[in-house]
């Protein structure tokens, strides 16, 4: 990253040191009453930081929630078994957190100690730089300072960072060690939660709150009003894809699939391609409806097509796929946007 100019407060222990304290006081007074910061514990941090990764304080709370009643602590989750950990986590997407903060409660079920190095948690599944970083600071009071979207953004504001980032995570790697120089070593947990705090309530992505910002005298795009221009992330171009969908319906039942490996792996979906031969789809369907999602820099169309059967379906079918009676939907995991888009046609098929 370019360098910070040498006549800047950073450079003036006494200015820092204001900008810490004036940030950490209005964290005291403001902080949300968030249920991982009431009577915190170990396991408490690591699973709202897993599930906080790419993903809103609100639409994390109810899912924190249910996760701690239903896995209380690391051993209970160590013994769950998977379908029971991706249910709990269905609509959070991003899967893999959930596999791998079972994995990570495996491990840590046969602790004597937990690891107290950032080098050693970098080391457990699912553990990177963000991760270990909040956990060590939150939890074990280490000075290792968080970088996320809301840090990047509130510290590219600060310092009118002009740099161009080729995209977020590359912003992140770059902005760490500008976070890590204006840590405030006595209290790092709470100095990491009061930025990315100030970064979700005050420093908005747009129309920022700065009169009421407690770090306005320290922040140059602020006084000048440019906030707008940082941080520069350059945009990716936008793609479009069309994928289509299979409604395939008989007696109690709705064909779904659930991948073995990748993103999705366990997590049933409208199948994509039918497991019949000759696929009938094309003397007796039609488009039921058509649905838009966004999955990072990709518009996605879905065309969810009814497939009428002429005739019963072998009972044997290739791996993944799965009758599944609309009864026991609920035990099973779907994807967030499946489920939904599934109840609402339901409805729509059954009065057609
Ligand atoms: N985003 C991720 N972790 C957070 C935390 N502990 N407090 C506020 N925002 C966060």
């Amino acid at each position: 990253m370019e360098k910070i100019s040498k006549s800047s407060w950073i450079n003036s222990a006494d200015k820092l040191s204001e900008y810490q304290i004036s940030l950490l006081d209005w964290y005291d007074q403001n902080k949300r009453d968030l249920p991982w910061r009431s009577q915190p514990s170990l396991y408490k941090t690591v699973v709202s930081e897993f599930m906080l990764q790419q993903t809103r304080v609100t639409t994390v709370l109810p899912y924190f929630l249910n996760w701690l009643n239903e896995f209380p602590d690391f051993h209970t989750l160590a013994n769950a078994r998977e379908p029971r950990v991706l249910k709990a986590w269905e609509g959070l997407g991003y899967y893999s957190r959930a596999r791998n903060l079972h994995k990570l409660a495996k491990v840590a079920a046969s602790w004597e100690g937990p690891p107290d190095t950032i080098e050693e948690w970098k080391k457990l599944p699912g553990v990177g730089p963000y991760i270990a970083a909040a956990i060590t600071s939150i939890s074990l009071g280490q000075a290792e300072a968080v970088c996320d979207g809301n840090v990047v953004r509130v510290l590219s504001r600060i310092f009118a960072v002009s740099e161009s980032f080729k995209d977020g995570a590359t912003a992140q790697k770059k902005i760490r060690p500008l976070a890590q120089l204006l840590l405030r070593t006595e209290r790092p947990g709470d100095y990491n939660q009061a930025v990315m705090e100030l970064g979700a309530m005050v420093c908005h992505r747009s129309s920022p709150l700065c009169s009421f910002c407690p770090v306005l005298t320290h922040c140059k795009s602020g006084k000048s009003g440019d906030w707008n221009k940082f941080p520069s992330i350059i945009p990716k171009p936008k793609k479009i894809a069309t994928v289509q969908r299979y409604w395939v319906e008989h007696q109690d039942c709705i064909l779904l699939y659930a991948s073995r490996k990748g993103r999705l792996q366990s997590v049933f979906e409208l199948p994509q391609k039918l497991p019949f031969h000759p696929d009938p789809k094309v003397e007796k369907s039609k488009i039921l409806a058509t649905r838009n999602r966004t999955i990072g820099n990709t518009d996605y169309t879905e065309e969810i097509f009814v497939v009428t059967l002429s005739r019963d379906p072998p009972t044997a079918m290739p791996e993944g796929y799965r009758w599944m009676e609309w009864s026991e939907m609920k035990d099973f995991t779907l994807s967030g946007p499946h489920r939904k888009w599934i109840n609402e046609l339901k409805k729509t098929n059954d009065s057609i």
